[in-house]
């Protein structure tokens, strides 16, 4: 079997997404998660865009030591510095220089000519080479630079030692035949191509990313640069999920080709980076939308019982999705909740068992049976990363359809107790105005979503925000059987996640 090596950006292009920042705990912790999922390379960040990335790509390097770390360069020597800087611990740290060839990028972005690049592109190789052996190269834009040039740049720049050429889709403009058809060219026009692994980048913009990704795969490439949920640049990029799952699925296109990736971990992966980014997953998103694997039609349903695979090519467990299976109620015990989150792959400390205990105990005594997904969105309220300054202490809500809602809330600030009083558009914007008093800050609410986390007039609504203060813009959530609790818990969230930059 012939290896398609995963190369995941999710925290680096994922992260340049409008809206997603994460904190260096926050990408820490995804590290991990795609350690675990077994991704080969991570691209931890840009280390020269920030003090922040870098520190954070740092601290990614000493802790996780499976797949190869990767930071990302322009063409200048500062920048491959940063990034030397950033993975001087890593054990196995890999330099992504990238500068663009295309005619538009030259002309305009670069205000340099075809030679020039051309020199820079090799003296940036070889000076990256000396921090370290593993040096990736992305000729930005190639799909819309000239051919021969391009040719000449990736030749140039194997020769200068770059082991792995990557060809982006930078601006999502190609179709999958042609872009097939570029790796195909490339494999034979350039003439040390064996001397290196072709890798693909697809954004998304004409929805593409993950067709023009297995096209590229059929006509030789073998590493693919993918994050998880698909995000990034604007439409963002291709979809790990999607692109590993139709490599599994469809072996008879893909004959003798595999990932390394663990798919029974992808679902927890996806709800990791939705929860942390706050990009909220479409019901629709293939593989790991809530309703890729739901049958609503009598016709399908009749099908499944019958047999699985009349229409269900993928089964849900094979990426993680427990789906709404009923697993406790109120008389499951302590060991049974253990077991059961064992089999969801949380590995938890003892205190952190506890605290979930409590939450799934009083869920427990509102709501007759428990789902998979109430327990993950209780284990991931539990066992955030960021310690919690402010805590929930109590609130009540005076609403109705013709008396102006009135919140009054307590909070605990460092183990003093905090209330106040306020009206508001309704009882969501009343307590939200409680707490601003509270807290004393001066605050922009720029999202707010509600679901419902599973079926049933009693299931658990887990709410999303962002929120802007402090010069900060963080995304949080909360979930309760109480959609006003969830708001209070999200909004309260988000201002320890600010207390904690
Ligand atoms: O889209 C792009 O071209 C990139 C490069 C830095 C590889 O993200
Ligand atoms: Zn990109």
């Amino acid at each position: 079997m012939e290896k398609i090596i995963i190369f995941d950006t999710t925290l680096r292009d994922g992260e340049q997404a409008p809206g997603a920042s994460l904190n260096p705990a926050e990408k820490l912790e995804i590290a991990h998660v795609l350690s675990d999922l077994g991704v080969d390379v991570i691209e931890a960040g840009f280390p020269i865009s920030s003090k922040g990335d870098l520190e954070s790509v740092q601290q990614i390097s000493k802790a996780v030591k499976g797949p190869v770390i990767c930071g990302l360069a322009r063409a200048i020597k500062a920048d491959m510095d940063a990034a030397h800087e950033a993975l001087k611990f890593a054990k196995h740290p890999r330099i992504h220089v990238f500068l663009a060839t295309s005619k538009i990028h030259m002309q305009y972005k670069l205000k340099k000519a075809e030679d020039e690049i051309l020199r820079l592109a090799v003296e940036s190789v070889k000076y990256a080479r000396k921090f370290c052996p593993d040096i990736e190269f992305s000729p930005e834009d190639a799909s819309r630079s000239e051919r021969e040039f391009l040719f000449r740049v990736i030749e140039a720049v194997i020769d200068a030692g770059a082991g792995t050429v990557n060809i982006p889709d930078t601006v999502g403009y190609a179709q999958p035949e042609e872009f097939g058809s570029l790796i195909k060219a490339i494999k034979e026009n350039v003439a040390n191509i064996d001397r290196a692994v072709i890798s693909t980048h697809c954004h998304n913009d004409l929805g593409l990313a993950v067709a023009n990704s297995l096209e590229a795969i059929k006509n030789g490439a073998r590493q693919v640069e993918c994050t998880i949920n698909g995000i990034g640049e604007r439409a963002g990029n291709a979809s790990m999920e999607e692109i590993v799952m139709a490599i599994k699925t469809r072996r008879d296109l893909f004959s003798g080709l595999e990932t390394q990736i663990k798919t029974g971990n992808i679902y927890k992966a996806s709800r990791l980076v939705s929860k942390l980014t706050g990009f909220v997953v479409a019901p629709n998103k293939a593989i790991v939308g809530g309703n890729a694997f739901r049958h609503e039609s009598g016709i399908h349903q009749d099908g499944v019982l019958k047999e699985r695979s009349t229409y269900e090519i993928i089964k849900p467990e094979d990426v993680g999705f427990t789906g709404t299976g009923i697993v406790l109620g109120k008389h499951s015990g302590r060991h049974a909740l253990a077991e059961r989150l064992k089999e969801l792959s949380f590995a938890l400390s003892p205190e952190q068992l506890d605290k979930v205990s409590i939450r799934f105990k009083a869920l427990a005594d509102k709501k007759k049976n428990i789902f998979d997904d109430d327990l993950i969105s209780i284990v991931e309220d539990e066992t955030k990363l960021i310690k919690p300054v402010w805590k929930l202490e109590s609130f009540v809500i005076t609403s109705g359809t013709n008396i102006t809602p009135l919140a009054q809330v307590s909070l605990k600030y460092k183990n003093k107790k905090l209330s106040a009083q306020s009206s508001g558009d309704g009882p969501v914007d009343a307590c939200f105005k409680a707490i601003d008093k509270i807290t004393g800050t001066k605050c922009e609410l720029q999202d707010y979503r509600i679901e419902a986390v599973t079926k049933g007039k009693d299931a658990l609504g887990e709410v999303s925000l962002k929120l802007k203060a402090k010069g900060h813009v963080v995304t949080s959530r909360g979930s309760s059987t109480d959609i006003i609790e969830s708001s209070v818990r999200a909004y309260i969230n988000a201002f320890n996640k600010i207390e904690s930059l």
